[in-house]
This record gives C-alpha cells, structure tokens and sequence, in this order.
C-alpha cells in the first residue's frame, strides 16, 4: 500500500507564494536601490558554517548559540577522535593497541571513502600510513609466543610511538556545522579569508537570505526566517591612536541607523521608533565595572528574580535587562544603568552618535535596557520596532562590533551593522494595508481556429517583448469561455483573435471592465496599450 503521509513544511518554516513573493522583491529590491546609494555593495555567503564561528563571535552562553542552533556533524570528528584517544591511553599492551589501532583506521578509511574528512595530501598519507604501520605491527605481534617479547620490542614501542603521531595528523575540521543564525559572523569570516583589510577602507557589504534560529515559532518569529542586513568593516591601521577616531566612528553609526530610517520610510514602514543605546566598552574599564556593579545589584534582589535571569547573573547579568518577564519590571528600574558608568571615550562616542543623528534628523529614543542577545556588541547597540507585529516588534537590530574580526583571528578591524527582519517588514506592511502588491494579467489572448494560432503566437511573443503580462491559452477556446476565463484571471483586456481578424489586419481588444472595445491594427495595439501602461505607472 502507498504511504499516504501528508509532507508538510516543517513547523517554524514556510512557502512564500505569489502574488506575496511580490511584496518580497519589493522589499529586496528597494534595499538594494537604497543601500547602493550609501555604497554598500552585495555580498553572497555560504547557508552553513562551522559551529565554533558562531560560538566564538555570537558567543558560547547566547541563547542563539546555546539553545537555538540547527548543527549537524559535518566531518568524523567524533568516530576519529573516540578511537584515536583510545590510542594514547593503551601503549602498555601491545595486543590491545593493535586493537584500537585497527578501529581507527576503519573509521579513518570510512571517513576517506564517504568524504568525512578532507581528501587533502597529508590526510591521504596519513590514512595510508596507518594502514602500513598497523599491518607491521599485527605481524610484529601475531605469532603468540612472541607476544612477551614483542611488548618490550623497540622497534614494536616505535611503531607504537608512530602510530599515535600518524593518527593524531588526521586533520578533521571542522568537525561540526550550523545553518547561520545570523550573518555578521560570516562577512567577518569572509572579511579575514579574502584579505579585504587591503582593500580601500571601510567595506560596506550587504546582504539578504535565510537565517535558522530553533525558536519557538509564534506571529513573527520563525526558524526559518529572512534577514535584509549591512555592516560596515574597517581596519584599524598599525599606530592608529583609536582615541582620536571617535567623532568619526559615531558619524558612520549615524549614517548606517540613517540609511535604515531611509529605506523604512521609502518602503512606508508604519510606526517607526529607533531605540538607541550605548553599553560601553569590554577591553576598558567602563563595561566591565558597571557589569561588576550590576551583578552585586541583581545578587540583592536575587531572590524575587525567575529562573533565566538568576542564571544570568552568573552567565551574561546584562541580558537580565532585556527580560520581558512581568514581575521584574519594577526591579530591573531600579538597577544601576550603563549610561552612569562609561568611561570618557564611550561617552563622547554616545554623545557624538546622538548629535549626528539630530543632524540626520533622525529621530531616537534613548533606551538604556537595550542590551542585545548577541556578545560582539560595543558602545553603540540600537533596535527599531514598527507597528502591527505584537510582541515581536522588533524589525531591525545592530550595533558596533570593534574587535570582532580580531576575536575570528583577523587583524584590528572596527565593525558597525544591522539586520532587519524581512518576515516582520512583510507583516507589517500587509497588517498596514499596504501588502497588496498583485500585478493581474494584462492581456488574455482569446483565439479561435486554427489559422488564428500563429498570429496569437506572435501577438503574445511580442506583448511580452514590450513587458506586458499576457496569458496565452494553449488550445482554442469558444470566445464566451475565453472570455470567462480572462476575468477569473482578472485580465485587463482580452484580444480577440478570430479568423476575420486575422484576414483584415484588425484585432479587437476588449476592456473587461467596462465591455468596450476597439479594433487596432497589430502596431496601433502596441501604441494603445503603451500609453494606458504609462498613465498607469504615472499614477
Ligand atoms: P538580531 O537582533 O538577532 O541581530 O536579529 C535582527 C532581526 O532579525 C531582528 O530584529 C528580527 O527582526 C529578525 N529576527 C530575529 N530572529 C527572528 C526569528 N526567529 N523570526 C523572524 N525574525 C527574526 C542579528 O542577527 C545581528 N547579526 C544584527 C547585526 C548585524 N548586528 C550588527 N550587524
């Protein structure tokens, strides 16, 4: 009997369908026209990535990376590792290396053979050299009486000794993987691979794509969910006295939160708010007091605070300010606030973004519990929310992120960036009434008898040619039910191709709206429909 299961999109993912995708490309697109403007160019990155990038840039207690990743084992990290350390413990017992010896060297070939580990030189001659090493070995031991004597045989000890070296080069990295959760990861990633330090600086790179985040799925918030983002890289020269770059870094910051106020305004985003912040500076002293601070204050009030936050106190106590949770409202309030502790330079930083933005007239708020999920962040973090999304507002996230590329083994690189959620842009928009981006059918071509075919063919061919939409109906139809046809598509117009009108040259089109219709000869149709076209996109 068939299976008779249903597939359905898995729960936290979704299809876009037309006319919706419409709405899509709008969005798209006009980031790519704004964004260009401000000179970011597009970058495309990989889906995957190894696990550790997101541990090392997102952070290893985020939640992103703690609970939300979707990661899976990309090479045979684990069989290699499991059997290979069994090799270092076992040396005393020449039979029982053999042994394990043998184990790893199944699992290296299987590896090899499936495509587990890379295929690079020192890999093959690794594998193979643990092939010949374990056939000396075996036979060093086979004979049973000669066991005793192996296990103090020098050159026995040496093929042992070379065995656990040999093994130990079999380079399996990396070992695991995860679908990005986000993206500022990667173009750090590709920042540092394609030595982008040496080109003219910053970098300003933008990009759009699905991100993966094990969430649990609610309006607005999905696990498969697209992500429209910018970030701007630049390294830090050698000598660079950082200091003196500050009126300058927080010009950037205003000109990247502009360009996101920009293109919200030009997509007619309804209810708009910025909520900016500054949470100082890790390497100096202002983050890490006011952190020491907030620790000894949430300690006090330990006792009324719900599980995530009490963990926090421990793991990352400035996320307990991001806490929704109803019964901290009031004690987080009275917590000490960032705002009061940074140092000299965090705060000429902040107090520069702000006068930057006033003279963007970029309207903000000052939001000092605006924290962030992700670990990179450094002085500037902000966030937009838009109207009709409920609890999940918030539509665009950033922030600073000077030594990011640095932590990722790159050189000193100064970073500012964003991503907006398209899934929420899209939902607003719809939840604003203006969602509806259906383009109909222009033209139904309505033909009839056979001799009409060629010239339907070609009036199709080109309509299209001059960017209308025309359906063109693979075999003829009476016209009462071509016709019927043409307004459940919600064409326009229908063409009405019949053998007289092919004879005389003289094509009638009927506007469906009103019945009317008009004979034209096949340019003056062209022309017609042109000019209709035109008032059209002029309106
Ligand atoms: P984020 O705040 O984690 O930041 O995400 C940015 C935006 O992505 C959010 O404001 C939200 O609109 C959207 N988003 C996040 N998770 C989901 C979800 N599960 N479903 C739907 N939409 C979601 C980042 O990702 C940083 N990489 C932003 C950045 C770039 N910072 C500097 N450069």
């Amino acid at each position: 009997m068939a299976n008779k299961t249903k597939f359905q999109a898995i729960k936290g993912t979704r299809d876009l369908l037309p006319p919706e995708t419409e709405l899509w490309n709008r969005v798209e697109q006009t980031a790519r026209e704004v964004f260009g403007t401000y000179g970011f160019g597009e970058i495309r990155l990989p889906i995957f990535e190894p696990t550790e990038l997101f541990a090392r840039a997102v952070g290893d207690e985020t939640d992103i990376v703690s609970k939300e990743m979707f990661s899976f084992e990309l090479n045979a990290f684990e069989e290699i590792h499991h059997s290979r350390s069994k090799l270092l413990d076992s040396t005393d017992d020449a039979m029982r290396f053999t042994g394990y010896l043998f184990e790893t060297l199944r699992a290296a070939r299987s590896a090899w053979d499936s495509d587990r580990i890379d295929h690079t030189p020192a890999n093959r001659t690794a594998v193979q050299k643990l092939g010949q090493i374990y056939k000396r070995l075996y036979e060093g031991i086979a004979d049973d009486s000669a066991l005793e004597a192996a296990r103090k045989d020098p050159e026995i000890l040496n093929l042992i000794g070379e065995a656990q070296s040999v093994a130990m080069d079999i380079l399996v990295w990396p070992a695991l993987a995860a679908l990005r959760p986000e993206a500022t990861a990667s173009v750090c990633r590709a920042y540092i691979e394609h030595g982008m330090q040496q080109l003219p600086q910053p970098v300003k790179m933008y990009y759009t794509g699905p991100m993966f985040r094990r969430e649990r799925p609610q309006k607005g918030r999905y696990r498969q969910f697209y992500q429209i983002g910018a970030e701007v890289l630049e390294a830090i020269t050698p000598n660079q006295d950082v200091t003196k770059t500050i009126g300058k870094d927080a010009a950037v910051d205003a000109e990247v939160i502009e360009m996101v106020m920009v293109y919200f305004a030009r997509l007619g985003l309804e209810g708009v708010q910025l909520d900016i912040n500054s949470i100082g500076h890790s390497a100096l002293d202002c983050r890490r007091g006011y952190v020491e601070k907030l620790k000894a204050a949430l300690e006090k009030v330990k006792d009324k605070l719900g599980e995530d936050s009490k963990r926090r106190i421990e793991t990352n106590p400035l996320r307990v300010l991001d806490s929704k949770l109803e019964s901290e409202q009031t004690i987080i309030e009275k917590l000490p606030r960032i705002g009061d502790h940074l140092c000299a330079d965090c705060a000429k930083h902040y107090a520069e973004v702000k006068r930057q933005l006033e003279l963007r007239g970029v309207a903000y708020r000052e939001n000092w519990r605006l924290v962030r999920g992700l670990d990179y962040y450094m002085r500037t973090t902000f966030e937009i929310t838009a109207r009709g999304l409920g609890s999940q507002n918030a539509v665009c996230g950033g922030g600073r992120y000077d030594g990011l590329v640095e932590l990722l083994g790159g050189p000193p690189t100064k970073g500012i960036g964003f991503a907006i959620g398209e899934d929420r842009v899209i939902l607003s928009l719809q939840e604003a009434g203006k969602g509806n981006m259906a383009q109909g059918l222009d033209v139904y071509i309505a033909w009839m008898g056979e001799k009409t075919l060629a010239t339907a063919i070609r009036a199709a061919r080109d309509l299209r040619q001059a960017g209308f939409r025309v359906e063109l109906p693979p075999m003829e139809q009476k016209f009462g039910k071509a016709l019927g046809q043409a307004d459940k598509l919600g064409a326009r117009y229908a063409l009405i191709l019949g053998e007289d009108e092919v004879a005389s040259g003289q094509w009638t089109l009927k506007t469906l709206a009103d019945g009317t219709q008009g004979k034209y000869n096949e340019a003056g149709l062209l022309e017609f429909l042109r000019g209709i076209w035109s008032e059209r996109e002029r309106k």
